[in-house]
């Protein structure tokens, strides 16, 4: 048999007995397969890896090494949420690696999306590298592979996995939830105990902030997107559009407009809203956002946040536009 085919006779995972069951069915295999020996996850906090994360601490605890790899694109709050709900919540054997500046120095001048995009996960790679070589007596390399991977081989995941290791790092594979789609990952999350705001999270590029910074990556603009992005996820959650809109974030351009700031003229940085709707990410179409809470979000953007003296948003469906601006 195939071990990448989901089976046909395999029941959709919707409920937490059933999610139970895959639960246990996984803990036993899991604990066959790795016996006492180790294994390495590259855990991102994304719905996917803190999965694979959570049922390895179930079955093997300690032999489970996660690295977290802070690459200084991600968004307000994530690197805490990773190492209080992992290592200060389930106990697990956590290595939290800031690798910012590497990150931000390798990318300095460089302006171009898709040299952006493979500096960031080539120095990822590396990173990783360094880490695992750093560790002894591992066996094996746990990943958050789900089965729209495996049917979109080649997909936007490749950006941001640790399929690029060198030969002599060629670990055995587990994949505990490579058969699973994506609601099933969110409810069998739920049925382990993760947290909501990781379980329910929208979907978050690989190469994080770096492509909602466009052009070439300054730590200013990059802390305006941070900044930006973190108010835009509180209004939509205090307003119930958390959950309900499938992916809302900032974008702050390479440019700037002329602005007017406690009477003095300024020249400074937009933000872009974008907020979209989809069902696979191939087409999208734009939330239709009250205009009392745009105008409520515009006025604490334009205040709380430095360098910012205008908002805008971005009313294009997919296509013309993609959904990230690079
Ligand atoms: P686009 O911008 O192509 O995005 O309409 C479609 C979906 O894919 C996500 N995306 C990425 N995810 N690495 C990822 O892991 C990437 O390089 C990447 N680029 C886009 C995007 O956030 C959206 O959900």
């Amino acid at each position: 048999m195939d071990s990448n085919k989901r089976p046909e006779s395999m029941e959709r995972i919707t409920t937490p007995v059933l999610a139970q069951a895959f639960i246990d069915e996984q803990l036993k295999t899991l604990r066959e397969q790795i016996g006492d020996r180790k294994v390495l996850l590259a855990l991102s906090g994304g719905v996917d890896s803190s999965v694979v994360a959570a049922l390895l601490i179930k079955a093997v605890g300690k032999q489970l090494v996660c690295v977290h790899v802070n690459h200084g694109l991600l968004r307000k709050g994530e690197p805490e949420q990773v190492v209080q709900v992992f290592r200060d919540e389930m106990d697990a054997n956590l290595v939290y690696v800031d690798a910012t500046d590497r990150f931000l120095d390798k990318l300095a001048g460089v302006e171009e999306p898709e040299e952006k995009r493979k500096i960031i996960g080539g120095e990822f790679i590396r990173v990783f590298e360094e880490e695992a070589r750093k560790l002894s007596g591992i066996d094996f390399l746990a990943q958050g592979t789900i089965y729209p991977d495996i049917l979109e081989s080649g997909n936007v995941k490749a950006h941001h996995n640790v399929g690029g290791l060198p030969e002599d790092l060629q670990f055995e594979l587990v994949e505990p939830i490579k058969l699973l789609f994506k609601d099933e990952v969110r409810v069998v999350g739920r049925a382990l105990g993760l947290p909501s705001g990781m379980v329910d999270r929208q979907p978050f590029p690989g190469p994080g902030l770096g492509v909602r910074c466009t052009g070439a990556i300054t730590r200013d603009r990059l802390e305006a997107v941070r900044e930006s992005d973190a108010i835009l996820r509180e209004e939509f959650a205090k307003n119930g559009l958390e959950g309900k809109v499938w992916q809302y974030f900032t974008v702050v351009p390479d440019f700037k407009s002329t602005g007017i700031k406690e009477g003095k003229r300024s020249f400074e940085w937009p933000v872009i809203i974008r907020a979209v709707n989809t069902v696979d990410a191939m087409t999208a179409t734009v939330e239709n956002i009250p205009f009392e809470l745009m105008q409520h979000i515009v006025e604490r953007i334009t205040s709380e946040v430095k360098g910012i003296n205008r908002v805008l948003y971005d009313f294009t469906p997919k296509p013309t536009g993609t959904i990230e601006w690079e």
